[in-house]
């Protein structure tokens, strides 16, 4: 969509400042935020400067799980967006990844690089959120995303996101390995959300210097403890099989939630 040359509302939309622009632009999807761009040539290129990443692909998905020919179309479109804008992104610092979508296991080397851009831009906030369109079982993690062991170009295999605040993974399998990784390399982080991890039995958070205050753990169906103490945590959600549940030392727990599914 062009604007018309003479019409009164480009003369408007030229006189906003560059702020309140990208302000605008933060407001809106990603998707209408890059077809906003051909709206005015000023504006073309603000949206990389988007702090704010927030891929919701969910909005028809449900309506289209059954056709899996259009599921898989609509794949590649959301793919090829992210990598579209993510391979342009200029600016130095992302405070927010959102990935929401239907993608599993099968796309782990893109997923893998789209949180590796995340790392290198300094991300504050990680929420990847996977639907499962295709199987729906309830409590089913075979097709779940691993997280990986290693986002640093580097050979190492440790999970250091120094700059990361929160993070909230739905679908995903987390290792207590990287669970304990998270806690130890990202010292800022202060709010933990775990939905439908395979492979997490036993957690364990006890007496370290943390900054972790509200934590969340969600239907993750090989859940047989926790165990948290001796820090300052101040919210805890659990939702799934009953477990064991070991709480002390808590000072500044104020809310505390947690609904058994028998
Ligand atoms: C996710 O974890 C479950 C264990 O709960 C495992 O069976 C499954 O294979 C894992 N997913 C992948 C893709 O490895």
């Amino acid at each position: 969509m062009e604007v018309d040359e003479g019409s009164d509302s480009k003369d408007f939309i030229t006189e906003l400042s560059d702020d309140i622009v990208a302000m605008i632009l933060c407001l809106l999807p990603i998707k209408y935020a890059v077809v906003t761009g051909s709206v005015c040539k000023k504006w073309r290129f603000l949206w990389r400067n988007l702090r704010k990443l927030n891929f919701d692909g969910t909005g028809d998905l449900t309506r289209i799980s059954r056709d899996w020919r259009l599921l898989n179309r609509k794949r590649q479109m959301y793919v090829y967006q992210v990598n579209d804008v993510i391979g342009s992104y200029n600016h130095p610092m992302v405070e927010e990844l959102r990935i929401h979508f239907d993608l599993d296991n099968d796309h782990r080397t893109l997923i893998d690089g789209w949180l590796k851009f995340a790392v290198k831009k300094k991300v504050e906030t990680i929420e990847l959120y996977f639907v499962d369109n295709e199987h729906h079982t309830r409590f089913l993690t075979t097709y779940n995303y691993n997280f990986p062991l290693s986002l640093s170009h580097r050979n190492d295999a440790v999970v250091e996101i120094p700059s990361l605040k929160k993070l909230y993974l739905k679908n995903v399998n987390v290792t207590e390995e990287i669970l304990e990784q998270f806690l130890t390399n990202s010292p800022h982080l202060e709010t933990i959300s775990i939905h439908g991890s395979g492979y997490l039995t036993k957690i364990r958070v006890s007496g370290r210097p943390l900054n972790l205050k509200h934590f969340e753990i969600d239907e993750c169906p090989m859940m047989s403890s926790i165990h948290l103490s001796d820090f300052d945590l101040v919210s805890f959600v659990y939702k799934g099989q009953p477990m064991n549940l070991n709480l002390a030392n808590l000072p500044n727990l104020r809310k505390l939630i947690c609904s058994f599914i028998l």
